[in-house]
């Protein structure tokens, strides 16, 4: 899974093809859930890092409207024209492209056709958010394509490029509206009900830095993360948030919120949940119990985070994966046997189940110099149990798209 798709062999890809050398080449890394699991559509706070695999976009205009991609993932091409954007059930993995295709058409961006190759080196269905890497590559390639400016309700004025043909870099303000383009993307065209966690962090990580993202004020901030690796566990077992689990779960937390008279799991504190226990199903209890707990581990987190204090922010991480696996119930035989064996060890200050869940991968936070013993203790020791194979890969943290 290291990086051997580069810009270059993106470019390759392209000319390959096409026949020609693409015009510009994006890239847009994907992202860990560090702590806040399920918060994020419930306007709660998260913290994440984008990491070091990447959506490469290698693109060129073409003159007739029409749109033809290639993925390295998938064999055939997929071939559309830009005023007719519908999804294709034999290529569904083009529909990533088509929904932001389409918000920024209706936020009045002018496009015309192109021709683009997609290169990955993330896996797919791991819990690494290929898919909001993806969206945000495509919008990032439209606006080499076709420069724009992005507003709170449309777009501005176009950026100037310098007299090398550079475009200035997206402002941080814009950041957001990308993420949010991005998402209404997933959640309108894609149909996945997905939050804005992983379009924020594609967009806004910072190298060495977890992202703390407030889902409420669509604010981020930042804090260094020193001493410490990101080991990620891959279960072996691929999620897919398009199966109805996760939509089951926001339902619940948002009936829960609903019953509670709160527009948001946000703002509901703890006694105020348990004091309504009866009025509430018990999975919606249980849901929202998950949520308001994470949200508070989070503020503690980051205060523990901020002190210095990495033991005691890892003991959050664990806590985390305890109540998705308890209450919110997305976790997994191997899910639990991977965050359990990684207890085990002692350079492993935290670690829990990232992202949707029902599968997909564990994040292990790792005494630095201690990260490649860990790695064989998990390796072997998965085999042991499951007797299947795991490649634990160690992940850096990078600056968002660019
Ligand atoms: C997936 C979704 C995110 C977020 C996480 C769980 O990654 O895409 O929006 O809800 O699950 O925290």
């Amino acid at each position: 899974m290291k990086n051997n798709c580069t810009p270059e062999a993106t470019s390759a890809l392209f000319k390959k093809h096409f026949g020609h050398t693409p015009t510009h080449v994006v890239a847009a890394p994907g992202r860990l859930e560090v702590l806040g699991n399920h918060t994020d559509y419930n306007h709660g706070l998260v913290m994440s890092v984008a990491v070091d695999r990447y959506i490469f976009i290698a693109s060129s205009p073409r003159p007739d409207g029409r749109v033809e991609l290639i993925s390295s993932a998938f064999p055939a091409p997929e071939k559309f024209s830009v005023s007719d954007l519908k999804s294709n059930p034999a290529a569904r993995w083009a529909d990533y492209v088509k929904g932001v295709l389409a918000q920024l058409r209706r936020r009045g961006v002018l496009f015309g056709g192109f021709n683009a190759a997609i290169h990955s080196t993330l896996p797919l269905g791991a819990g690494l958010s290929s898919s909001a890497a993806l969206e945000v590559a495509t919008a990032l390639a439209i606006r080499r394509l076709h420069p724009f400016t992005l507003t709170e309700t449309g777009t501005a004025q176009p950026p100037q490029a310098n007299p090398r043909g550079e475009l200035p870099p997206v402002t941080p303000v814009e950041r957001m509206h990308y993420a949010r383009l991005c998402r209404a993307a997933e959640n309108e065209f894609v149909g996945v009900p997905c939050g804005i966690l992983d379009q924020v962090s594609s967009l806004c990580g910072r190298a060495w830095n977890v992202t703390s993202l407030d889902c409420q004020a669509l604010t981020v901030d930042y804090a260094p993360l020193p001493g410490v690796v990101l080991v990620v566990c891959p279960s072996g077992v691929n999620h897919a948030l398009i199966g109805g689990e996760y939509k089951e779960l926001r339902d619940h937390c948002e009936s829960a919120a609903r019953k509670l008279g709160a527009k948001f799991l946000r703002t509901v504190e703890l006694k105020q949940l348990q004091a309504a226990r009866t009025a509430l199903t018990d999975r919606e209890f249980a849901c929202a119990h998950h949520v308001v707990t994470e949200i508070a581990r989070v503020v503690a987190a980051e205060r523990a985070l901020r002190a210095d204090d990495l033991a005691q922010f890892g003991q959050y991480l664990f806590q985390s994966h305890e109540s998705s696996r308890d209450f919110l119930k997305n976790s997994t035989a191997e899910l639990d046997q991977l965050v359990e064996l990684a207890r085990q060890h002692p350079a492993c200050l935290g670690a829990r189940l990232t992202g949707g869940g029902f599968g997909g991968a564990t994040l292990n936070l790792v005494v630095h110099h201690e990260a490649e013993v860990f790695m064989t203790h998990m390796a072997t020791g998965y085999e042991k149990q499951t007797g299947r194979k795991l490649q634990p890969d160690l992940c850096q943290i990078v600056d968002g798209a660019r």
